[in-house]
């Protein structure tokens, strides 16, 4: 048995020193606007507006909630092309708005919805595409957004794991019709529960600022959209104006981490790592890494024997979403044979600015060992 203290957990949320947190909500004990668009939902909002460089920017109470209201505004209908090969969220906001799934397959090397088989699922009920930013691993854009304009078809992204990420000149919030990032306490940035939508339509705004909080409109007595409670509370919204004074600092020692374990594997016969992507700056939110046959040991001998040693690695993403039992009798999903050989080789190894050295090289040392030499 592995004792509690050696373990190496997969995640660890980072914190702001505790007295700047403290600081920051203080002020709450005078004011006692706890939530509903308070000082600090409304400076957060106006910094991620500005950080992430858009024309407009919303707070949820989840990135879950977000992009369910993203599909809501968008008012998609029929069937929406995505990937199976992402979290339970972006397949299971689909399904709550009443929409049919397509599931797209995925490019072995980005992860992401290749956009030459995604262009073969357009039917005439077909009203967007909903594509995921992998690992941190940005989604062809440009082929996406081509085909979407040609086709008449609106663009969402899931970009729950993109936070911080610029592609091609640009922060990621950019692209498509709207961009959803997750502020769970997991991720890059964080709100520890929270999330965000980035757009640039401002007829979109008032819909989904009165949908996020039950569908009011000004005054408060009529309600214009069908909406739901999905609002960023007072003591979110500090955590997360406390965690954007140090998102540099963060993402650098992300980077240091990965980067020691890419000193470790790159070049290790067999392990498939994060892609080379011209044009990225990365925010190294995983280090995920796909074991292909030459490597001796499959995936789930290695996940099984270094969970065994206390290294909390993660089987992320498996199953694919399309195999989720909750569909069965209800979809019928199309064959996504790439998704489903990378669901079951791929492991994201742990990953946190903390992380020391110490501990990359065991979880590295500890790998190499199953493979069979170090
Ligand atoms: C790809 C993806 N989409 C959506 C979500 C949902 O975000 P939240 O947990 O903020 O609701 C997550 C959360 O981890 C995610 O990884």
């Amino acid at each position: 048995m592995v004792t509690e203290t050696k373990v190496i957990p997969v995640t660890r949320s980072s914190m702001p020193p505790f007295d700047e947190y403290v600081d920051t909500i203080r002020q709450l004990w005078d004011t006692r606007w706890l939530t509903n668009a308070g000082t600090m939902h409304e400076d957060l909002t106006s910094k991620l507006k500005s950080y992430l460089n858009v024309g407009n920017f919303l707070l949820f109470a989840n990135g879950h909630l977000a992009l369910e209201l993203a599909i809501q505004a968008l008012e998609l209908k029929g069937e929406v092309i995505t990937t199976p090969f992402t979290f339970a969220s972006t397949t299971q906001a689909i399904v709550r708005r009443g929409l049919t799934p397509v599931f797209c397959d995925i490019d072995p090397i980005r992860f992401t919805i290749d956009p030459d088989k995604a262009e073969a699922l357009i039917t005439e009920k077909t009203s967007a595409i909903v594509a995921v930013h992998v690992y941190g691993i940005p989604c062809d854009t440009s082929a996406i957004e081509e085909i979407a304009k040609r086709r008449n078809l609106k663009v969402i992204y899931d970009a729950a794991h993109m936070f911080g990420a610029v592609w091609q000149g640009k922060n990621i919030a950019q692209y498509g019709d709207l961009s959803m990032f997750s502020f769970h306490a997991t991720k890059v940035f964080h709100t520890i529960e929270g999330g965000g939508l980035a757009f640039s339509d401002n007829s979109l705004y008032e819909k989904l600022r009165h949908a996020r909080d039950f569908g009011l409109c000004p005054g408060g007595f009529d309600a214009d959209e069908i909406g739901t409670n999905a609002k960023l509370s007072e003591f979110h919204a500090a955590m997360g104006l406390c965690n954007l004074e140090h998102i540099d600092e963060e993402i650098k020692k992300r980077k240091a981490v990965s980067e020691t374990y890419d000193k470790r594997l790159r070049g290790v016969y067999g392990l498939q790592l994060f892609p080379e992507i011209e044009g990225l700056t990365r925010n190294y939110s995983y280090y995920p890494v796909v074991f292909h046959e030459e490597f001796g040991k499959t995936r789930d001998e290695i996940a099984d024997e270094l969970l065994r040693r206390g290294i909390r690695v993660r089987k992320y993403f498996y199953p694919l979403t399309s195999a989720f039992s909750c569909y069965q009798n209800r979809l019928t999903p199309k064959e996504t044979p790439i998704a489903a050989n990378i669901a079951g080789r791929a492991l994201c190894l742990p990953l946190f600015a903390d992380m020391t050295e110490e501990n990359v090289n065991t979880v590295c040392d500890e790998l190499l060992n199953l493979k069979g030499f170090d």
